[in-house]
């Protein structure tokens, strides 16, 4: 009954850590039992994150919620097949781990790697941040240069295309949910914008994804990493920083709105299944 989240796109920097924290923080808030696992070997960015909050809330005293967070570890051996075995036991030894947790948060690397391909085979939702730019689509779908028309998708989606069949092949009940989600958007109407936003619309339903709303361009999210903190961590009487300016309440509506689109399963859902 463990929903797997996974982050994951190819592209570097796109705010797959950022919104793996988001996503995990909101599910604990709503009560559920979670685990965030960083597949992010060399950055180890959510493990970072989450150092960062526990500091926080001991040298501040204020209680906050946490995932738990299984360690896997990169195997060191020579021989590329025997890192394979290794790195696919480490992970299904953690998942064993986490049989009792409601969904479980993976954070993967900008780079295509063993174990994150495993993870999104074994997901239930991915969720690709993508930042508003052609260079980014670029990993998710080819343009033809001189008409901007679709020509077919490309590495990344391939992976999860690839994923998907691997899923439709193991007999687990269920495909892949997979939502796309623009990160870092600009306030102002650009061009750019407009036509990314076109261009996403037409690709959703030639390779399956759905489009999240998004979030825009905020420093509040560079600046929360330092106290380990998320924007829902910032409301309400007892939160430990206050929600300051309307651009950060906007914020926070729009990682609601990400987690209502993203139609994970409920308390009472599962209970009936
Ligand atoms: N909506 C946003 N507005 C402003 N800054 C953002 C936003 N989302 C993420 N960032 C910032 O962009 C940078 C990259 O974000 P993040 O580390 O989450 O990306 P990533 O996809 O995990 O990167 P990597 O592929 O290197 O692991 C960070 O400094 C983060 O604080
Ligand atoms: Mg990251």
């Amino acid at each position: 009954m463990t929903h797997v989240i996974v982050l994951g796109n190819e592209k570097g920097g796109s705010g797959k850590s950022t919104a793996a924290m988001h996503i995990a923080v909101a599910l604990l808030k709503s009560g559920y039992k979670v685990a965030a696992l960083d597949l992010d070997m060399r950055q180890q960015s959510l493990t970072r994150y989450l150092e960062n909050r526990k500091s926080f809330s001991e040298s501040k005293g204020v209680g906050l919620d946490f995932p738990l967070t299984p360690s896997v570890e990169a195997s060191s051996a020579d021989s590329r097949e025997k890192a394979r075995a290794e790195e696919t036991e480490a992970l299904m030894a953690a998942f064993r781990t986490l049989a009792d947790c409601q969904f479980v948060v993976i954070d993967c690397p900008g780079a295509d790697t063993h174990l994150s391909r495993l993870a999104h085979a074994h997901a239930d939702t991915i969720v690709t941040p993508l930042n508003d730019s052609f260079v980014d689509f670029d990993l998710l779908a080819r343009l033809d240069p001189s008409t901007g028309k679709l020509l077919g998708p490309s590495l990344y989606s391939e992976m999860v295309w690839n994923a998907r069949k691997r899923r439709a092949m193991s007999g687990v009940k269920g495909g892949i949910d997979w939502v796309v989600m623009r990160n870092r958007l600009s306030a102002t109407k650009a061009r750019n914008k407009a036509e990314m936003g076109k261009r996403l619309d037409e690709l959703s339903t030639r390779i399956g994804f759905r489009l999240a709303r998004g979030l825009g361009d905020r420093v509040i999210y560079r600046e929360l990493f330092t106290s380990g903190l998320t924007l829902l961590d910032l409301g309400g009487e007892h939160a430990p920083v206050k929600l300051s300016t309307m651009s950060h309440i906007t914020a926070r509506l729009e990682i609601r709105s990400l987690i209502m689109t993203l139609n994970l399963p409920t308390a009472e859902a599962r209970a009936a299944a």
